[in-house]
């Protein structure tokens, strides 16, 4: 039998992927002041003992003011490295590979989590049992403009401090260098910082990181090219961009600027939506499967670079067709890993890859190799055939 192309190998650069699973980042608000606790070992080691290739640990802030909510992973300081370093061993030892993002939530900085409301966080005496520094908290954005009625107005950053928040990106990318990442991923997508740089709708600087298309994606460029001086060669290089965000910027700024990033030694463009507006949400326009698949093709076809999927990829033979139908280089399942941390093995049972249980530790690869191997008349619980079968039954 031929191998799914969800379970071929990949090599960027000098990083080979064991297959082309994905785990995105997602955030898990559990840092106690930016330090990661053993919740995260866990949960990203889930996924890699699981089989996934990539495990991509969730935005974490290049400075303190770029947190969003309590509980956000940092990098701003070399403290760090070593605590970090644990997550990646443990990625490591489980032969996937670990990558972080770097992020910074520019205006929608210092929120509440998601199911205490996630609007703007209230500076309530509680909160300040956990919020020492409140006012050093503030958010900034490229211009003083509100992401909606119910957020602050953000501080309009200095054109010196937009300087330095390149070097902070730069410093940070250094640090993911020395705690063992082997893929960084720049947050550049959901309305967060780099987004509003991007956007008309929350840029109207009048220096050179404003106004017309060139000026709005000099940050982001810059911000590239300082993390690219301090990350090596031999490794990869991901931007996530709301390749639409429905309030101005489209596939075609979105193709155009991965042209420029790929020039900056950008290899992959991780196809997202959304964010900068609460009329497009994130994850709001998700009315069907694969809804952010056709942007991955459109930046993969006009900027000539590797892309990866993301957005309601849910089952094996949905993520192989979109591989074999050249509409992306990785897929990213974001939920349903969350869903069934053992996706990549599970998906390569029900895509009858040969070697199912070669990406999972022995510990538990082995016992359940052998009840597939006699049978027994079984099926894991999680069986079913798939997309199409699925597709009857709705
Ligand atoms: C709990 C949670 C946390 C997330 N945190 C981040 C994040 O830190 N950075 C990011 O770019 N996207 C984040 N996302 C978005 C996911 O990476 C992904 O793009 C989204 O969930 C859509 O994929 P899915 O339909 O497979 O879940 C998060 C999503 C969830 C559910």
């Amino acid at each position: 039998m031929t191998e799914p192309l969800l379970f071929t190998p990949l090599s960027i650069r000098d990083v080979t992927l064991r297959n082309r699973v994905v785990v995105p980042p997602m955030h898990q608000y559990s840092a106690v002041k930016g330090f990661p606790t053993d919740w995260h070992t866990v949960n990203a080691g889930k996924f890699a003992a699981g089989g996934a290739g990539l495990v991509i640990v969730e935005s974490t802030k290049v400075e303190r003011r770029g947190c969003g909510t309590i509980g956000d992973l940092g990098i701003w300081d070399d403290a760090f490295v070593v605590p970090l370093k644990r997550i990646t061993d443990f990625i490591k030892q489980q032969n996937a590979v670990p990558g972080i993002q770097l992020g910074h939530s520019g205006r929608k900085a210092r929120a509440s989590r998601p199911w205490e409301g996630g609007g703007p966080l209230r500076h309530t005496p509680e909160i300040e049992a956990e919020v020492t520094d409140w006012d050093a908290w503030t958010p900034v954005a490229p211009s003083a403009i509100a992401h909606s009625d119910k957020w602050p107005v953000p501080r309009a950053l200095e054109r010196g401090e937009v300087k330095d928040l390149v070097q902070a990106w730069g410093e940070a990318a250094r640090r993911a260098h020395a705690a063992g990442f082997e893929v960084l991923e720049l947050h550049g997508a959901h309305g967060y910082l780099v987004h509003e740089f991007l956007s008309e709708l929350s840029n109207q600087r009048t220096d050179e990181y404003g106004g017309s298309e060139p000026n709005r994606m000099r940050f982001l460029i810059e911000v590239t090219e300082a993390v690219r001086a301090r990350w090596p060669e031999t490794k990869p290089l991901f931007v996530r961009l709301s390749v639409e965000d429905h309030a101005g910027w489209g596939p075609e700024s979105s193709a155009r600027l991965a042209k420029i990033l790929k020039a900056r030694g950008v290899d992959v463009i991780d196809c997202s939506s959304g964010g900068i507006t609460d009329q497009a949400p994130i994850l709001g326009n998700e009315i069907k499967y694969s809804y952010q698949v056709p942007l991955s093709d459109h930046v993969r076809k006009h900027a000539d670079i590797m892309t990866m999927a993301v957005g309601l990829i849910i089952h094996g033979d949905q993520a192989e067709e979109i591989l074999q139908n050249g509409k992306a280089d990785l897929i990213a399942v974001g939920r349903e890993i969350l869903n069934n941390p053992n996706w990549a093995m599970d998906a390569a049972l029900k895509l009858g890859d040969g070697s199912v249980f070669r990406n999972v530790p022995p510990q538990f690869g082995y016992w359940l190799g052998v009840r597939a191997r006699r049978g027994f008349g079984t099926k894991p619980s999680t069986w079913q055939i798939g997309l199409e079968e699925t597709r009857k039954v709705l």
